[in-house]
């Protein structure tokens, strides 16, 4: 990544517009770097662009992104004040799940705009996300649990598509949800509560606490 030094978000957003980094590059028809407030608190982080992103460049543009507006709604969060990307920055060919070469290509940009952004709170949006804050621990057990990355506070939750198949999870994402009121406020400083928050590397040791 020594060639790629953007200093700007915009810079970034062009240098991805450019990228040939891996082999989604010959099969997208946009680049989805991500869109949203460049100086935001929160950060959301999905998985890769489905074909509605990758025919608009706009993260989460179609249903799954349609259940994330919900979301958001339902804990008084508008999409122009927080930054939504992907670990991916191009589609996968049918949706396929990402591979490590294609996210390991990528992650640069991703370590960059949170770099930029510096966003008190990551929300990660399903297993692939998730796994690069807090590898080798189940979702199913961190969901909705805050711990910490560099400083930044990470709330991993399940992936808004994982209810549109499955709509027994939809309470669990709303449940999850309402834990980023109780880390942010969107017009006041940032108060965090600090029983809530549980170093990352400490994790696997509170399997109780996830119970
Ligand atoms: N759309 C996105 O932008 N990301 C996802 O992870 C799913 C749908």
């Amino acid at each position: 990544m020594s060639n790629l030094e953007p200093i700007t978000i915009t810079d970034l957003e062009h240098t991805v517009s450019q990228c040939n980094r891996c082999s989604l590059s010959k099969s997208r028809n946009c680049t989805v770097p991500g869109e949203g407030n460049y100086d935001a608190q929160v950060m959301v982080i999905g998985e890769a662009p489905g074909s509605n992103e990758d025919k608009t460049g706009r993260p989460f543009a179609g249903r799954a992104g349609n259940l994330l507006n919900e979301l958001l709604d339902s804990v008084g969060i508008k999409r122009p004040q927080i930054y939504i990307t992907n670990m991916l920055k191009c589609r996968p060919p049918s949706n396929r799940d990402p591979q490590q070469s294609e996210i390991d290509s990528c992650n640069p940009y991703l370590d960059l705009q949170i770099s930029l952004i510096k966003p008190s709170v990551i929300i990660t949006l399903g297993r692939f996300s998730f796994s690069k804050f807090l590898p080798n621990i189940p979702l199913s057990k961190a969901r909705g649990v805050v711990s910490e990355w560099n400083g930044i506070k990470i709330l991993p939750i399940y992936h808004p598509a994982a209810a549109l198949y499955n709509p027994s999870l939809k309470p669990k994402l709303l449940q999850d949800f309402q834990k980023i009121t109780s880390l942010i406020s969107m017009d006041e400083p940032v108060v965090f509560e600090q029983s809530q928050i549980i170093p990352a590397t400490q994790l696997s040791l509170f399997d109780d606490h996830f119970e």
